[in-house]
C-alpha cells in the first residue's frame, strides 16, 4: 500500500436550500468524520473540508417561490446547516461556502485556465427561452407532459413520475414556470467539457487501477463508461452563480456542478490562509491522499467530471478513493425534503438533548454502505437501550463504581495475571489491527462493531471474574481485575473516539485523563496505578417507549398532511364527452412481463387486448414483480400513439390507480369478461 504524507478529505457540499437530515449524516458526514478522527488519532497530517453548495437552479427557484433573493436563502440555510454539523461533532477544519469571494475567484481562475488551454469545446445550440421573462430557461424551469408516461408535470430534466431522465426538448407542451407561457427555441452558446476525450484515460484509471473502490461506486463508473461518455456543458444561462469569465458571456454562469467541487479547493485555500499552511501541498502533491465522501447521486460528478476537470487543469492530483454510500430511508420510505419526510438534525437535538452520540451510533451502525438501509425509531430505541446503555454504559459505570467503592477512586496495581486474564489482555490487543483495517478500507459499520466488542469484552471479563464475590477473601486478585477493567475502559476512549466523540470525552473526564494516540489502542498500561479517577456519571440513559411513540406519531401526522395535500390538489380541467369518447379503453390480460434493464420502475409487458397482442412499457415495477402478474386482468388504453421508452416501442397504456404512498394497483373489470371488451 502506498504511503502518504498527508490527507485531504472532503465531504459533499450540501445545497444550502434546506436543513440537513439523518440521511445526510449517515451517508456522508458521519463516515467522513469517523475517517478523519481516526487519521488524526494516528497523528496524520489531515485537512477535513466541508462547506455549503450555494449556487444552482433549485436555490434560485426556492428564492423566487418565497419572494426573496437567492442570497437570503443561502444565508439562512448555510447558518442552520453549519450549526447542525457543529452540534453533531462533525469536525471540519473549515466549513465555508461557494458564495465566498475566495471561491468565486478560485472557480473563475480554474475555468479561465481550462479555457486558455483550449480544454473546452464551444457549442451553440437551441434552448428554450421565455420571451415574457426575457431569459433562457434552466431545465427545472420548464414543465410539460412526459413523453413516456404522460405525466403532465414532468420537469425538463426528469419525470418524477416514471423516473426517466429527460431533456427539455422531449417534453410535450412545454411551459415556462416563470411566466406560464410557451417558451420559444433560441440559440445560445455554451462551453463543454469533452468527457468523451477522457474515456480511455478513465477506463485505465478507474476500471484497471482502482478496482479496490467500493462495488457500488466502481459499478456505476463502469456502467457510465460502458455506455460511452459525452461532452458536458459547464455553463448555464442563469443569473445566480459564478459568472463565466470570458468576453461575450454576459448572463451566463458556471454550471453548479462545475463550481461546487472547486469549492473543496477554495475552502482549503481559506483554511490554509487562516492557519499558515500551503494549500497547494494538499491538492497538488502526489504524496497527498485525496478522498471524497459522497452519496450515490454524486458518483458521476466525483469519479468522472471533477477528475476530468482536475486532469484538464494539469496541476492537480486525483482522488485516491471516492467512498460513496447508498441512501438511508426513513421508516420504509424515501427521505424527502419536499414531503417533509425526514428526521431533521436541528429538531432532533431539541427533542433528544445531549444525545448526539446516540444518533451518531445508530446511524453509523446502520450506515448504507453497500445498499439502501432503513432508519426506524424502534431500531434507534433498541440500539440505545440494548447496546449503548446495556453494554458500553454499563461496563464503564460498573468499573468506575467498583473502583470508587474499593479504592476510593485510586487505581490499584496490576498483579500477577491468571490464564484468563492473559486471554482477555490478548483479545484486547487484537482489536487494534481489526478496527484499523476496517477503517482504512472504509468499512465503518464493521469497525464500530469491533469497537463495541471491546466493551463486550469488558462486560464479559467483569461478569466472569466476579470481583465483588472475592473482594474480602482475595483482595490482591481484585486489584488486578479492577486494573484490567480500567485499562479496558481507557481503551474504549481510543476505540470509540472516531465514532462517539462526546462519549469518549465524558469517559476521559471520569477517568481524569487526556486523549491517547490511536496507536496506544490495546495497551494495558494506559493508566498508572495510584492515579485518581473521578466520580462516575451515566453515559447513556434508557429511551422509553413513550418517546419513541411520540416520534412515530409525528411521522404519522406527516403522512396524513401529505395525503390531505394530495386530496386538496385541484382536479384536472373539465373535458367534454367527445374528449372522453376519443379514448379506446379495453379489458386485457398480461401474457408476459419482464424488467426493463437499468430502470427501477419499468416493466415490459406483453398484453392480450382481444384484438392483438402488443408490447406495453409500464412504470409499475416498484409495485409489482414480473412473475406475480402473468395472467392478470387489466384495462388498457389501446389508441394511444406508440412511444419509444428506453428503446422499446410501447403500444398503449395500462390503467393504474395510485394510493397516497405512491403504490400502484391495476384497474380491472369486476366480471370475468374476455379480453377486448370495451370500457366506456
Ligand atoms: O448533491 C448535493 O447535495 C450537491 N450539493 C453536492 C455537491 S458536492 C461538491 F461537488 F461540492
Ligand atoms: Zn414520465
Amino acid at each position: 500500500m502506498k504511503k502518504f504524507k498527508r490527507y485531504t478529505v472532503t465531504s459533499a457540499l450540501p445545497y444550502a436550500n434546506g436543513p440537513v437530515h439523518i440521511g445526510h449524516l449517515a451517508g456522508v458526514y458521519i463516515p467522513a468524520d469517523i475517517y478523519v478522527r481516526y487519521l488524526r488519532g494516528k497523528g496524520k497530517d489531515v485537512v477535513f473540508i466541508g462547506g455549503s453548495d450555494e449556487h444552482g437552479v433549485p436555490i434560485s427557484i426556492k428564492a423566487k417561490k418565497e419572494g426573496v433573493t437567492p442570497q437570503d436563502i443561502v444565508d439562512k440555510y448555510h447558518g442552520i446547516i453549519k450549526k447542525s454539523f457543529e452540534e453533531f461533532g462533525i469536525s471540519f477544519d473549515v466549513y465555508s461556502r461557494t458564495t465566498s469571494e475566495t471561491h468565486h475567484k478560485t472557480a473563475s481562475e480554474f475555468f479561465k485556465k481550462l479555457y486558455k488551454d483550449g480544454k473546452f469545446v464551444e457549442k451553440t445550440s437551441e434552448q428554450y427561452f421565455d420571451e415574457e421573462a426575457q431569459q433562457f430557461l434552466a431545465d427545472r424551469y420548464i414543465i410539460g407532459t412526459c413523453p413516456h408516461c404522460s405525466n403532465e408535470n414532468a420537469y425538463g430534466d426528469q419525470c418524477e413520475s416514471c423516473g426517466t431522465t429527460l431533456s427539455p426538448m422531449d417534453l410535450i407542451n412545454p411551459k415556462s414556470t416563470l411566466s406560464g407561457s410557451m417558451p420559444i427555441k433560441k440559440e445560445t452558446k455554451h462551453w463543454y467539457l469533452p468527457l468523451d476525450q477522457y474515456e480511455e484515460f478513465f477506463k485505465k484509471w478507474i476500471l484497471e487501477d482502482h478496482k479496490e473502490w467500493k462495488a457500488n461506486v466502481y459499478g456505476q463508473c463502469k456502467s457510465w463508461l460502458d455506455s460511452g461518455l459525452h461532452p458536458r456543458a459547464v455553463s448555464r444561462d442563469l443569473n445566480w452563480g459564478v459568472p463565466v469569465p470570458v468576453d461575450g458571456a454576459e448572463g451566463k454562469v458556471l454550471y453548479v456542478w462545475f463550481d461546487a467541487p472547486i469549492g473543496y479547493i477554495s475552502n482549503t485555500i481559506e483554511w490554509a490562509e487562516e492557519n499558515g499552511k500551503d494549500w497547494k501541498a494538499y491538492w497538488q502533491d502526489e504524496e497527498t491522499k485525496l478522498v471524497h465522501f459522497i452519496g450515490k447521486d454524486n458518483i458521476v460528478f466525483h469519479c468522472l467530471i471533477f477528475p476530468a476537470m482536475l486532469k484538464a487543469h494539469g496541476d492537480y492530483i486525483l482522488p485516491d478513493n471516492v467512498p460513496g454510500n447508498e441512501f438511508l430511508n426513513l421508516e420504509n420510505d424515501k427521505i424527502s425534503t419536499s414531503r417533509n419526510w425526514a428526521v431533521w438534525l436541528h429538531e432532533y437535538l431539541v427533542e433528544f438533548p445531549g444525545k448526539e452520540d446516540v444518533l451518531r451510533y445508530v446511524l453509523a451502525s446502520n450506515m448504507p454502505e453497500t445498499k439502501d438501509n432503513d432508519f426506524t425509531w424502534k431500531d434507534f430505541q433498541a440500539r440505545n437501550n440494548n447496546e449503548l446503555v446495556a453494554i458500553l454504559g454499563n461496563f464503564v459505570n460498573r468499573s468506575v463504581v467498583l473502583t470508587q467503592k474499593y479504592y476510593q477512586g485510586v487505581i490499584p496495581a496490576l498483579g500477577e495475571l491468571s490464564d484468563y486474564d492473559k486471554e482477555a489482555v490478548e483479545e484486547l490487543a487484537s482489536y487494534k489491527e481489526k478496527i484499523e483495517k476496517s477503517l482504512e478500507n472504509y468499512r465503518f459499520r464493521e469497525a464500530l462493531k469491533d469497537a463495541m466488542c471491546l466493551a463486550r469484552l469488558g462486560n464479559k471479563y467483569l461478569a466472569d471474574t466476579e470481583p465483588w464475590k472475592i473482594a474480602k477473601v482475595d483482595p490482591k486478585r481484585v486489584e488486578t481485575i479492577m486494573n484490567i477493567c480500567l485499562q479496558i475502559t481507557a481503551n474504549l476512549t481510543i476505540g470509540f473516539e472516531p465514532f462517539l466523540p462526546f462519549t469518549t470525552k465524558k469517559i476521559r473526564q471520569i477517568l481524569n485523563i487526556e486523549t491517547f494516540a490511536w496507536d496506544q489502542l490495546g495497551s494495558t498500561e494506559l493508566l498508572k496505578a495510584g492515579h485518581t479517577i473521578n466520580k462516575p456519571f451515566l453515559l447513556f440513559e434508557k429511551i422509553e417507549d413513550a418517546e419513541i411513540e411520540a416520534q412515530v406519531n409525528k411521522l404519522v401526522e406527516t403522512k396524513k398532511a401529505q395525503a390531505a395535500e394530495k386530496e386538496a390538489a385541484p382536479a384536472k380541467e373539465e373535458i367534454n364527452f367527445d374528449d372522453f369518447t376519443k379514448l379506446d379503453i379495453r379489458t386485457g390480460t398480461i401474457l408476459e412481463a419482464e424488467k426493463v434493464p437499468k430502470t427501477k420502475k419499468l416493466l415490459k409487458l406483453l398484453v392480450d387486448t382481444g384484438i392483438d397482442k402488443r408490447v406495453v412499457v409500464s412504470g409499475i415495477a416498484e409495485s409489482y414483480k414480473p412473475e406475480d402478474i402473468i395472467g392478470k386482468k387489466i384495462s388498457i388504453l389501446i389508441n394511444l400513439a406508440p412511444r419509444k421508452i428506453k428503446g422499446i416501442e410501447s403500444q398503449g397504456m395500462i390503467l393504474m390507480a395510485e394510493n397516497n404512498e405512491g403504490e400502484l394497483g391495476f384497474v380491472a373489470c369486476e366480471k370475468d369478461f374476455p379480453a377486448g371488451s370495451e370500457i366506456r
